[in-house]
């Protein structure tokens, strides 16, 4: 019987279910609390807080299937197996079992009758080697003899193959050890092992053993807990199952690359073509799932809204090559939603809203898209490198995003020079040049001392504004907080006055000086909602959410961490405050130590 993607998602969930694991929600794309990272790029993404000791409302052993994006990868797309939005299966031990039962496990879903059923002698595994940071992973050596594989098809590899994370420059992280399955291809030389990209070895599942926390000076040290971390790409492994060559042509995305062959009447595409195909399947997949994500973005010229403009654009872009003049983004949304509504039920309720914004962005490109490109034309055949106000122009006047025109530079083989553009695009628009990568929105930069203070203290500022401008519907529409300062976005249609700034920042202050106790409990989202706690009710962990009180003044959906006690906090002080959006309004504030 052939698995495809929909039986090895219900297998994995069964075999570890049946094996004392709480099965948890997929999460939002859109990760709520970590401005380090735009979208969840991995399973383990959203237990981050569970790995560093929080103990997780749904026990220690957990499994789940969670959707994954990957903006570093965007540009590798077009290759047989890279997708940027994918699905990734994982399960967990938080200070539960360590590597031997993690090993046993992921071995005998690979190899059970009842489960995968794979042939045991085409296995082999990677397991980490050692260097100065942690010592060679003998345990999983041993563990994976005892299942029967041989010494021979265990390979010791370095860091850069068997080590994962931490996600961000701080955090957990370990040693890992990685399944492969020989496909039976001929090795591509004599150093040819599992890793190599020749596609012999298909990789298969990555289980990571994450006992290491790495700290801001680049230690790393014992977490309080060691915990396990797997993660098995679906449509990866799928395509393994399901006996095909690549991700693309798996069950669960054919259609969408059909549909584009279709619609650029092309029958056997030639090398570029399929390129092209393979880079639009994979961006109007992730940009419905963007668009249909419960804390939905759309298209803008800022952080997640910039890489959700880059994939639809290019999508349209590569559609133009290969010679499809209608407008095809809609078309090709509608079969995504129908190859996904039965596990994500929300991208056909926001059909509507979906097709809207693809249609928006779509009319838009297409006016400038023609006009641009012949634009960028005269000026790559003029010199051999696009200066910064050409590139800022074809940015501003045509649309194109600087990677767009990095791109077609390259095919071109002109240069771009990217240190000026990012000059004028802060001219421009008056805001900092940072890369679309680095800018981030939501969450705190690390869970330092002084990011857990600035984090209560924005706990408090979030009620105090509600009080003092008298408006019960002000709701947190974005945060980040770093050692330094938090920033807090919220809505409100006009600036503060002096006198509402004073009253904020006193009525703060009075919460910090009647030295509140902060409180974490976990209740059912029902409970949650009747206490009146502010924050999103998406039930992320399961009925289950975890709720801090700040005494009775504030009380708030949130995965911390926070202070204890808001005597520890200093004294708050507003330093600035802007409009950021139609609506939306910016405060920037600080903690001091005294009154100055
Ligand atoms: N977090 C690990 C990965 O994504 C399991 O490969």
């Amino acid at each position: 019987m052939v698995i495809d993607s929909k039986q090895l998602k219900t297998l994995f969930l069964d075999f570890f279910t049946e094996n004392e694991h709480s099965l948890i929600p997929n999460s939002p794309l859109i990760p709520e609390y970590d401005p380090t990272v735009l979208f969840t790029p991995a399973g383990m993404h959203p237990l981050i807080p569970y790995f560093l000791g929080q103990p997780h409302p749904l026990g220690t052993k957990l499994v789940n299937v969670q959707r994954c994006f990957r903006t570093g990868d965007i540009e590798c797309v077009g290759d047989s197996s890279h997708l940027t939005f994918f699905e990734m299966l994982g399960n967990w031990s938080l200070g539960d079992y360590f590597k031997k039962q993690a090993i046993s496990l992921s071995y005998d879903f690979l190899t059970n009758k009842r489960w995968l059923n794979l042939d045991k002698k085409r296995l082999s595994v990677t397991v980490f080697a050692g260097d100065q940071d942690a010592p060679k992973d003998l345990e999983s050596f041993e563990a994976w003899s005892s299942c029967g594989i041989p010494d021979d098809r265990i390979y010791f590899l370095s860091k850069e193959d068997n080590w994962w994370g931490p996600v961000g420059n701080t955090g957990p992280c370990g040693p890992c050890t990685e399944m492969f399955y020989d496909t039976g291809k001929p090795a591509c030389g004599p150093n040819c092992r599992p890793g190599c990209s020749c596609g012999k070895y298909f990789e298969l599942w990555n289980d990571v053993f994450m006992e290491y926390n790495k700290t801001p000076s680049g230690c790393f040290e014992f977490l309080k807990q060691k915990n396990v971390d797997t993660g098995m790409g679906v449509e990866h492994t799928a395509a393994m199952l399901e006996g095909k060559e690549n991700v693309f042509q798996i069950g669960a995305v054919r259609p969408i690359a059909q549909k584009v062959e279709d619609l650029a009447s092309i029958t056997v595409p030639d090398d570029v073509q399929e390129r092209s195909i393979r880079i639009i399947t994979d961006h109007v997949r992730a940009a419905t799932f963007f668009l249909g994500d419960e804390r939905g973005v759309k298209p803008s010229n800022n952080d997640r809204g910039y890489v959700l403009r880059r994939l639809i654009r290019r999508a349209i872009r590569f559609g133009r090559l290969i010679g499809i003049e209608q407008d095809f983004l809609t078309d090709l949304a509608d079969i995504v939603i129908t190859l996904n509504e039965a596990d994500y039920p929300l991208l056909r309720e926001k059909q509507a809203s979906i097709f809207e914004e693809l249609n928006k962005e779509e009319t838009k490109f297409k006016r400038t898209l023609e006009k641009g490109l012949r634009k960028f034309q005269r000026i790559a055949e003029n010199c051999p490198r696009i200066d910064g106000k050409d590139a800022f122009l074809l940015f501003q006047s045509f649309g194109f995003p600087i990677e767009l025109t990095k791109e077609l530079a390259a095919e071109a083989g002109v240069e771009v020079d990217v240190t000026g553009f990012n000059n004028e695009y802060a001219c421009h628009q008056k805001v900092s040049a940072k890369s679309a990568t680095k800018l981030f929105k939501g969450g705190l930069s690390d869970a330092s001392a002084e990011t857990k203070k600035l984090h209560t203290a924005t706990h408090l500022l979030n009620e105090a504004l509600r009080v003092v401008l008298k408006k019960k519907d002000i709701v947190q529409r974005g945060s980040n907080i770093t050692p330094e300062r938090l920033r807090f976005d919220f809505n409100f249609d006009r600036a503060l006055t002096p006198e509402e700034i004073v009253a904020v920042e006193k009525l703060v202050n009075d919460q910090i000086k009647n030295a509140l106790p902060v409180v974490r409990e976990e209740m059912s989202v029902q409970d949650a909602k009747t206490k009146g706690a502010q924050g999103v009710f998406d039930d992320k962990y399961g009925n289950s959410v975890s709720v801090y009180s700040v005494g009775g003044f504030s009380k708030e959906i949130c995965g911390g961490p926070h202070v204890e006690n808001t005597s520890e906090l200093g004294v708050f002080k507003i330093k600035k405050q802007k409009g950021i959006a139609s609506g939306v309004r910016r405060i920037r504030a600080v903690l001091q130590k005294c009154d100055q």
